[in-house]
């Protein structure tokens, strides 16, 4: 059986054209707000920030794409991040996810969920390794994190130390991530997702073996096709084809969901529990369903995952005390450089 999830972000849009006026008489920007998302050029809505808060890592995931990033120092402040997050409401977003490098290593983490909390958004969440997970896990959740996605790629300490380059062999980096993963879940955080990065003669093995810790433990499994990185060449290595996953939960599944407003992201359930299967390359689908924007650590709104070519800088207006209307009209010339990477004709 195939539904389609609808969610409201299709079904309350906007439309707008992308003015400053048209925004400000649909989305009634400035004042009371909330009659819908923002519509980009290509009629998608925008749902969703990333936020990058750090490109410092401590793993090295021998695939990592860096979040698109470009390698720098710099990073915003809680206050800044708040700024953004002002604005990000008066567009109207409603989810926000926090990733890195690895964003538990900010030190001021929990001041950011916080701060993030109290601008109530439908939903805060992280994308982390789990290292710190355990140490932090309470006080993010007291502090207002809603979920949580944790890269966690085997279940074989040998293979977690060949994917993450981890040196941490006797403290065992991959405990303290299950450790951290099961304690969250025991506090009640949910839905808790483990993306699981599915790679040819590597983990493509152990796909079972996680869905079954994760049923056993109420998570839910994303299998993550491998993306082409400028970081590595590792694609022609270890790119498995999703497809035949997808044809044996297909047949497996007592119900598949469609998340049309997510990518078109697949949802299989399974013997009492969830997959998705996330396949960002080449996919025209993967684009036209996109409703992300991203920030990078230093404070450029980035309109695609995959181009570093149309960055537009906020944080330097937040900086020199701009006004809310030019933070506004810099948010919106964010949105407006967003266009679909794979089209139907590339
Ligand atoms: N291909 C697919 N997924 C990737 N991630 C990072 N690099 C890649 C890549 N090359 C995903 C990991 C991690 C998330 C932050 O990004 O799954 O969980």
């Amino acid at each position: 059986m195939n539904n389609i999830e609808t969610n409201s972000a299709e079904t309350n849009s906007v439309k707008a054209n992308n003015t400053k006026e048209n925004i400000l008489e649909t989305n009634n920007i400035g004042g009371m707000l909330d009659k819908g998302s923002m519509l980009d050029k290509f009629n998608r809505p925008i749902v969703s920030l990333r936020i990058s808060l750090t490109n410092r890592c401590n793993l090295d995931c021998i695939y990592c794409h860096h979040d698109g990033m470009i390698p720098s120092k710099s990073e915003m402040s809680p206050d800044e991040i708040y700024q953004i997050l002002k604005t990000a409401k008066r567009f109207d977003i409603k989810k926000i996810r926090y990733s890195g490098g690895e964003p538990l290593l900010r030190n001021d983490i929990v001041e950011i969920i916080g701060k993030t909390s109290s601008l109530s958004f439908k939903d805060v969440s992280i994308t982390t390794n789990g290292i710190l997970l355990e140490k932090y896990g309470k006080d993010l959740i007291n502090a207002g994190l809603n979920r949580v996605n944790v890269s966690l790629d085997t279940l074989n300490p040998n293979t977690y130390n060949f994917i993450t380059k981890s040196r941490d062999t006797k403290t065992r980096a991959l405990d303290k991530v299950k450790s951290g993963v099961l304690s969250v879940a025991k506090l009640g955080l949910y839905p808790i997702k483990i993306n699981m990065v599915v790679m040819n003669n590597l983990n493509n093995n152990e796909i079972d073996s996680m869905f079954k810790f994760c049923k056993d433990n109420d998570l839910i499994l994303q299998l993550i096709e491998l993306m082409k990185s400028d970081y590595n060449n590792l694609y022609d290595k270890y790119h498995f084809n999703m497809s035949s996953l997808e044809n044996k939960f297909e047949k497996l599944a007592t119900e598949v969901k469609v998340r049309s407003f997510m990518q078109d992201r697949k949802k299989y359930y399974i013997d009492n529990g969830e997959i998705e299967i996330v396949k960002p390359m080449d996919n025209t689908k993967f684009c036209e369903n996109c409703t992300r924007l991203r920030i990078t650590p230093e404070g450029f709104i980035k309109p695609c995952l995959l181009r570093n070519d149309n960055l537009v800088d906020i944080v330097k207006y937040i900086r020199n005390n701009s006004s809310e209307e030019k933070i506004e009209e810099i948010f919106l010339k964010g949105i407006n450089n967003r266009e679909p990477f794979y089209t139907k004709c590339s």
